[in-house]
């Protein structure tokens, strides 16, 4: 069994390695060497990174690629994707190509108001409740205006509190529910700050309200956070052509095309196994963005997949019609996205990405996210519902198992040539590359 170690927080990074190192490698020496070939060079630059989060003790790269030609309500984008699987930004980049010739992308932000809450326990009469919170909820705001005042300044700021009664679910449980207006921010802090405030307030406010007994006036808060889930914050994209312009070669026609495209969305509707792989593609193309401009992807994760199912019952994320001969292939996503504080001033290819993306504002960002999701959502179905997946993921894997049996330049011509022709299968080019070595 593994030793614990008291105070390893408090040590030197060079300690913590050695500890590391010693405790769970047989080779120490080659741990330390892998561990230190991901220190940046530029000292400084590693100690930003180093201050990202705690106990670090190098880097882990993910590879930043791009997606060029994405047309969204008419400006071009190329797109950055931080991402570690193979055929992802090819897809994406495929599938930006394939609208940019029909009249690209058009995207529309619905909503962007966000949640956050207070729960607490309340044990007396409700009616009291109410009229505690109607006589302190101006209160809440004001005593709040220290942390609102900028965010005001530029627009946003708390837009309401409401009192929700919860004991259906939990006795006595109650929350103050609360919306936020956070502009070009993702909001975390603000909101967090606001709630936790609020929380003070309520229960100051309460032990000096004459309309309760004693024991009302004891409010006890459980808790104050933000909600992931952003049903509110929502934007929309959308593609859409003739059914006869959909097709690209003389192989399959626009309309069997479009027709089995539908299908396979219908199936994702209706059937929540395919639902969750269905979504996982469309998560391919929003976490790589998320992730390339420094958002919170498992906050972003969260609350896509609760929207998806918020009917009850898991869900496509995705629809798709044919109308008067117009195929329509269209995605409503909640997306709580910064371009300002947390990451996106920090990182320096976070501001890199941010930049190449034309500086966009978090509404703009939002479009962007979501026009990533449904490229990538429509170059999966398209390969599906034709050729099947692994033809185009496997010919982009193959670097991969070529790496992985160290081939060198010369052989990874060789083989690329060969797979040209030939279908991409992990023992295909094991066999190509031991015949290869056998020649020589
Ligand atoms: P292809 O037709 O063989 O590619 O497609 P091509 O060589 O003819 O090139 C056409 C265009 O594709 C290129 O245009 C690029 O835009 C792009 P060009 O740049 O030449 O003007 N492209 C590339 N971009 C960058 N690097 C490359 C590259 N190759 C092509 N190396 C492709 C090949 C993989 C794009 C296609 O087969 C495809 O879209 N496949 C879908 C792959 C996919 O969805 N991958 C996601 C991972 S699988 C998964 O996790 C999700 C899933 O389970 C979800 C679900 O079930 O719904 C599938």
């Amino acid at each position: 069994m593994s030793k614990s170690i008291t105070g390893f927080s408090k040590l030197s990074k060079s300690k913590k390695i050695d500890w590391i190192v010693e405790t769970y490698f047989s080779n120490t020496e080659e741990a330390k060497r892998v561990l230190k070939q991901y220190w940046s060079t530029d000292e400084k630059l590693q100690q930003l990174h180093d201050e990202f989060i705690e106990n670090t003790i190098t880097n882990y790269y993910l590879p930043l690629g791009v997606a060029p030609n994405f047309l969204i309500n008419d400006t071009l984008y190329t797109i950055p994707m931080a991402i570690e699987e193979s055929s992802v930004v090819a897809a994406a980049s495929k599938a930006a190509k394939f609208w940019l010739e029909r009249g690209g992308f058009k995207t529309r932000v619905i909503s962007t108001t966000k949640i956050g809450q207070v729960h607490f326990i309340y044990k007396g009469d409700f009616n009291k409740l109410k009229q505690f919170f109607n006589k302190t909820k101006s209160k809440l705001i004001q005593d709040s205006k220290a942390i609102t005042a900028n965010m005001e300044k530029r627009g946003g700021g708390i837009i309401d509190i409401e009192l929700r009664d919860k004991t259906d679910d939990i006795n006595d449980y109650y929350q103050l529910h609360a919306s936020f207006e956070t502009l070009d921010a993702m909001g975390a802090n603000f909101i967090n700050s606001c709630l936790e405030q609020f929380a003070k307030t309520l229960k100051n406010e309460a032990l000096l309200f004459d309309g309760f007994y004693a024991e009302e006036k004891q409010i006890d808060i459980v808790m104050s956070i933000l909600s992931n889930y952003v049903p509110d914050c929502l934007v929309r994209a959308e593609v859409s052509c003739k059914v006869e312009d959909l097709s690209d070669n003389d192989t399959v026609s626009g309309e069997v095309f479009a027709n089995k495209f539908i299908q396979a969305v219908n199936i994702a509707e209706v059937e929540p196994y395919r639902a969750v792989t269905h979504n996982k593609g469309i998560m391919n193309g929003i976490d790589a963005v998320v992730l390339a401009t420094g958002n919170d992807f498992r906050a972003v994760e969260a609350g896509v997949h609760a929207y998806a199912s918020r009917h009850g019952k898991y869900s496509s994320l995705t629809h798709a019609k044919i109308e008067n001969g117009l195929f329509t292939f269209w995605m409503e996503i909640p997306l709580a996205l910064g371009t300002v504080g947390g990451l996106t001033s920090l990182h320096p290819l976070v501001k890199l990405a941010l930049e190449l993306l034309h500086k966009p504002s978090a509404k703009e960002l939002m479009q962007i996210v979501a026009v990533a999701g449904l490229a990538q959502n429509f170059a999966a179905l398209r390969s599906l519902t034709t050729t099947g997946i692994q033809q185009g993921h496997m010919k982009m894997h193959l670097m991969n198992i070529l790496n992985q049996f160290e081939a060198n330049d010369e052989e990874k011509e060789t083989i690329t040539e060969h797979f040209k022709t030939n279908t991409v299968t992990h023992s295909a080019v094991v066999e190509a590359i031991n015949k290869l070595r056998v020649k020589k």
